[in-house]
This record gives structure tokens, C-alpha cells and sequence, in this order.
């Protein structure tokens, strides 16, 4: 466990400023537009088990860092998927089959995607094939299984599973479910970014008259940041200062709004942050996150088990949560940036903030979450 004086020496690895923030509403809604973000909470909210996921006070992660609430949306609640995706996959295979039995699902995953992809086809009673890279444990290839989907393992990174998903899909004629967007191809990934905003939505009402000053958000490919932006558009009416955190290997947000266009990065070393591997943020969240986002920061991988036992063994809250490695990054950064007087100053970090982080996922790599916990 670190040492109080431990922590006062973390730090972030890259900050920039956007300059071109311009949080505008009325166009952040025309790309997901209220109609679609409000059609899914209605029918996520039906669906059997569903309840909000708690909202949790890190209280005594605050008092080392003296801000007002340091708040933790705790997605390893969600459903029994054990992350944020739960709600993200499973809509959207229920909305784009309309009814239809006879369709086969398909989609490549670093790992939580797929699994809510097996939940959704499962519940609607469709075959599902499930494309992933030679980076993706067999833990989560088993709980997929689990799930019903036939899981195809494809040599290479991610691009090449999706790349190798696409080509089947095409030749044989399956639906592809895919969170990533493409040219032709919005649809989808825009009905998986609108079951995510359901977070939002539920955050707006645990909040109640208090209001967030700063957000932080993890992004892979940016679908999950940008339905939280649009969730934050659709909710709130004020606008927190919105901070994108990711993996410093693979920060292809941070490149993107640095030249305010889509940069393509090559990732030198995958992080342990899997969901958060990226290179290429997707079309539609980028179309979100490009004049919405207020700052961006990245950090390295040094802190996730640190933060993971923290969790875990009460330190930073009144409960034990299990948070696994993607919910370590806004904690990491957030530590981070408060150790940088400077910056903190710059973004206005102060007694006064009410800051919001998501803990994206529990133990939904059972075999990593146990190394992390115990090295
Ligand atoms: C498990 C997991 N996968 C993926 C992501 C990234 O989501 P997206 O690719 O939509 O940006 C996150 C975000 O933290 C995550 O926790």
C-alpha cells in the first residue's frame, strides 16, 4: 500500500489544453440526439435486475487531496457483467435485430464489449460470434462462452480481430454489433454510446443539488466519453470541466485534439488497461469530444495495482470496491494532477471541486484483477 508521501510524488504523463473548447449543447445533441439517449434509458430501465449503480463517496481519498467530494460511479455493479459495457451491447444488438431470430450477431472485443454483445444475443435468443486478438485472456474468453458465443481467436492486436470480424460478417451474411464507427457504419456504435448515457442519467439523480465541477473521463476509442458529454448535455444544466484520461501509450484523443483532427497512433506497448488500448478514436465520439473536451491527460500503468488494493482494502472510501484496471486511470490522474500546484490552479482543482470518476469495470478479468490485488 503506498505511503501518504508515496502518493504526493505521483504523477501524470501528458496534459494539454483544447483549445478549441467550445461546449455547445444544441450540436452535441444533434449527433446523439435527445430522442435516441432518451429512448434508451427507457428501455435499459425495464430490462430485468436493473437497478442504478451506486454512487460513492471516496471520502478518505479526499481527505489527503482537500477538494469537497470526490465522487465514484461504480460500474462492477452493472447487471452481473461487471462494467459500464453491460449497457452499451446488449441495446444494441436488442434495437438493430428488431424482432428478427433468424440474424447472427458478431463483433470483436477486447473483452467487455463482446461479453455484454453474448449477453444481448443470448437474451434475444441469437447466435453470436465473438473476434478477439491474441492480447485477450482466457478468462474473458470464458465468460463469453458462458454467455453462449462461439469466440474466434484472431492473431495480432485488436484492429486485426476487427479486421478479420468485418471480412466473416461480410462473407456470410452477420449482423455486425461493433462500439467503433466507421464511414458507413454509425448507427450501431451510436445506439452503444446512447445506452451508456444511462450512467449519466442515473449520476444526474444520485447527485441531487450538489453539481459536479470536474469530470474525468477514461477513453479507449472515446465511445464511452463522448455518451457521457452527451449525457452531460441531455442531464445537466451547467457544463463541468470535462478531462479525458488515458493510457500514456495510447493517447489517440490527446493526439487528435492536439492537431483537431483524427490521428492515427501506433501503440509501442499495450497497456494493462486492455479496454483503454487504442490507437484510433472513433468517428462519431470524435465528432463529441473534439470541441467539447476541456483537457487532456495521460498516465502511465504504475499506479493500477496500487490504486486496485486501495480500493479494495478501504482506503480511499467507507466500502470495499472492486475496481478493476480501467477503473484505475481517473484516480491516477486526478492524484496526479492535484501534485502538479500549477496545473491544479489552472484547472481550478480547489476546496470547492466536486469531481466525478468512473470506475468502469469490477473484476471483469477475474485471473488480472487477482495479480494486481496481490503483487
Ligand atoms: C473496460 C473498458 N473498456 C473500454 C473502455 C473505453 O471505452 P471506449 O472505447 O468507448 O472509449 C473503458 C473505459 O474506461 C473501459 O473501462
Amino acid at each position: 500500500m503506498p505511503s501518504n508521501s508515496e502518493v504526493s510524488k505521483w504523477k501524470y504523463k501528458k496534459f494539454l489544453i483544447n483549445k478549441k473548447n467550445n461546449f455547445n449543447k444544441k450540436e452535441i445533441l444533434q449527433i446523439l440526439s435527445p430522442n435516441e439517449i432518451d429512448e434508451a434509458y427507457k428501455t435499459i430501465k425495464n430490462w430485468n435486475n436493473y437497478s442504478p449503480t451506486p454512487l460513492i463517496s471516496l471520502n478518505k481519498l479526499n481527505e489527503k487531496l482537500n477538494f469537497n467530494k470526490i465522487y465514484y460511479k461504480d460500474e462492477s455493479k452493472r447487471f452481473h457483467l461487471k462494467s459500464f459495457k453491460a449497457l452499451g451491447g446488449a441495446y444494441a444488438v436488442e434495437k438493430i435485430i428488431k424482432g428478427n431470430d433468424k440474424k447472427v450477431i458478431s463483433t470483436a472485443t477486447a473483452g467487455n464489449h463482446g461479453r455484454s454483445v453474448a449477453w444481448g444475443s443470448q437474451k434475444n435468443g441469437l447466435e453470436c460470434k465473438i473476434f478477439i486478438s491474441e492480447f485477450v485472456s482466457e478468462s474473458r474468453a470464458e465468460v463469453m462462452r458462458n454467455f453462449g458465443a462461439e469466440v474466434i481467436r484472431v492473431k495480432g492486436n485488436y484492429e486485426d480481430s476487427l479486421n478479420e470480424c468485418i471480412n466473416q460478417s461480410n462473407k456470410n451474411n452477420w449482423q455486425i454489433v461493433q462500439d467503433v464507427a466507421w464511414e458507413d457504419y454509425k448507427l450501431v456504435p451510436k445506439l452503444t454510446m446512447a445506452g451508456y448515457s444511462v450512467m449519466m442519467k442515473e449520476i444526474s439523480e444520485q447527485i441531487k443539488s450538489e453539481k459536479i465541477s470536474h469530470v474525468i473521463l477514461q477513453a479507449g476509442v472515446g465511445g464511452m466519453a463522448a455518451a457521457m458529454v452527451a449525457g452531460i448535455a441531455r442531464y445537466l444544466d451547467y457544463i463541468p470541466q470535462i478531462i479525458i484520461v488515458e493510457p500514456d501509450s495510447a493517447a489517440c484523443v490527446l493526439e487528435s485534439i492536439k492537431t483537431g483532427k483524427i490521428e492515427k497512433i501506433s501503440i509501442e506497448k499495450e497497456s494493462i488497461m486492455g479496454g483503454m488500448s487504442c490507437g484510433e478514436v472513433s468517428l462519431v465520439p470524435w465528432e463529441i469530444l473534439r470541441n467539447s473536451v476541456h483537457f487532456c491527460v495521460t498516465v502511465s500503468d504504475d499506479y493500477i495495482s496500487d490504486i486496485i488494493k486501495c480500493l479494495a482494502n478501504k482506503k480511499f472510501s467507507e466500502k470495499k470496491i472492486i475496481g478493476g484496471e480501467c477503473s484505475t486511470p481517473g484516480i491516477a490522474s486526478l492524484i496526479g494532477l492535484s501534485n502538479d500546484h500549477e496545473i491544479k490552479k489552472k484547472i481550478n482543482l480547489n476546496e470547492g471541486s466536486n469531481v466525478l470518476l468512473f470506475g468502469c469495470e469490477g473484476d471483469a478479468d477475474a485471473e488480472l484483477y487477482q495479480k494486481l490485488l496481490t503483487q
